[in-house]
């Protein structure tokens, strides 16, 4: 059993990353979840992992809301998972409310008093983040791992050079990268891959209550990719917690551009680091059948229950 805490701002994929840890009890105990401003703003991140900790049916979870985000001035948000965060999902209203404090101090007291123990899985912009390893530099030794959804070695999503996350506060990342773990980094060049085309689309319709989140969710994200169908990034970080063979990693020295004009929020990535420490394990490939099998098989639990 893995303890886990998820860093996030549902959004749709991170709606759905939320969905394969409630479907993967046996695996993974949840142990928080914070929220940041990203997608949408911080009320709304909130409001949705709220709302989705009674959908999904994960007891009583907190739920600590964090920072709204970087610098108001530079706010980026992703019209992509609609005005609500959640696009056309719509979920019953939460009946209780967030817990108090604010999601840095829950992510440091969370670590502290379990050294060792919880993985920390950051799935919005690393804000929240940052400011806990500002406030405490000693969870870099407590975290059991970070496995962050962020970057990209291979280009950007919402501008050419910069993965979203990353871009959204490329301060903060570049605080996380240079703070002395090893950031596990699922970004762009794996997740891209992980599409729910229309066949995948065709296994989440049978899920009964779930597929009233998950289908009009999916069908309204409106995230390019190649494919026929929206690459549900944030579900990757969980599957990598989940089962690591799914996925192909190499050691790299990671550092975040953050004054580039053009290149602001790029996650420059040194993959033959030699001399270098390397700071990062940054995934470069996906067994994507082997994904899916992993996420519908968690799926097809939490509807059966
Ligand atoms: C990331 O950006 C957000 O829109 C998604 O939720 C995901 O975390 C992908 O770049
Ligand atoms: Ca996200």
């Amino acid at each position: 059993m893995k303890r886990v805490l998820l860093d996030c701002d549902p959004g749709i994929d991170d709606a759905l990353a939320l969905a394969l840890i409630a479907g993967s009890r046996d695996a993974l105990d949840l142990v928080g979840v914070t929220t940041v401003g990203g997608n949408v703003d911080l009320s709304l991140t909130t409001a949705n992992a709220l709302a989705l900790r009674e959908f999904l049916d994960l007891g009583d979870v907190p739920v600590t809301p964090g920072s709204p985000g970087a610098t108001p001035r530079r706010t980026v948000r992703a019209a992509v998972h609609g005005t609500s965060g959640l696009g056309d999902a719509v979920l019953p209203a939460p009946v209780r409310g967030p817990s108090p404090g604010h999601a840095a101090g829950f992510i440091v007291d969370a670590l502290r008093s379990a050294p060792g123990e919880i993985t920390l899985v950051c799935v919005g912009p690393l804000t929240n983040l940052a400011l806990a390893v500002r406030a405490e530099p000693r969870i870099v030794e407590w975290a059991r791992d970070l496995v962050v959804m962020g970057g990209s070695y291979t280009g950007g999503d919402r501008v050419p050079a910069a993965e979203f996350n990353v871009l959204t506060d490329p301060e903060a990342a570049a605080t996380v990268f240079a703070a002395g773990w090893t950031v596990t980094a699922v970004g762009l060049d794996v997740t891209l891959s992980a599409v729910v085309n229309t066949a995948v689309l065709d296994r989440m319709r049978p899920l009964g209550r779930l597929a009233e989140l998950l289908v009009p969710g999916v069908r309204s994200y409106k995230e390019v990719t190649d494919d026929d169908g929206p690459a549900i990034h944030d579900a990757c970080a969980v599957a990598y917690v989940l089962d690591p063979s799914l996925f192909t990693c190499v050691p790299a020295a990671v550092t975040v551009e953050t004054t580039g004009l053009h290149t602001r929020g790029t996650t420059v990535t040194d993959l033959d680091p030699a001399g270098r420490r390397a700071n990062a394990l940054v995934a470069t490939a996906l067994d994507v059948p082997g994904f899916w099998d992993l996420v519908l098989a968690a799926y097809g639990r939490l509807a059966a229950r």
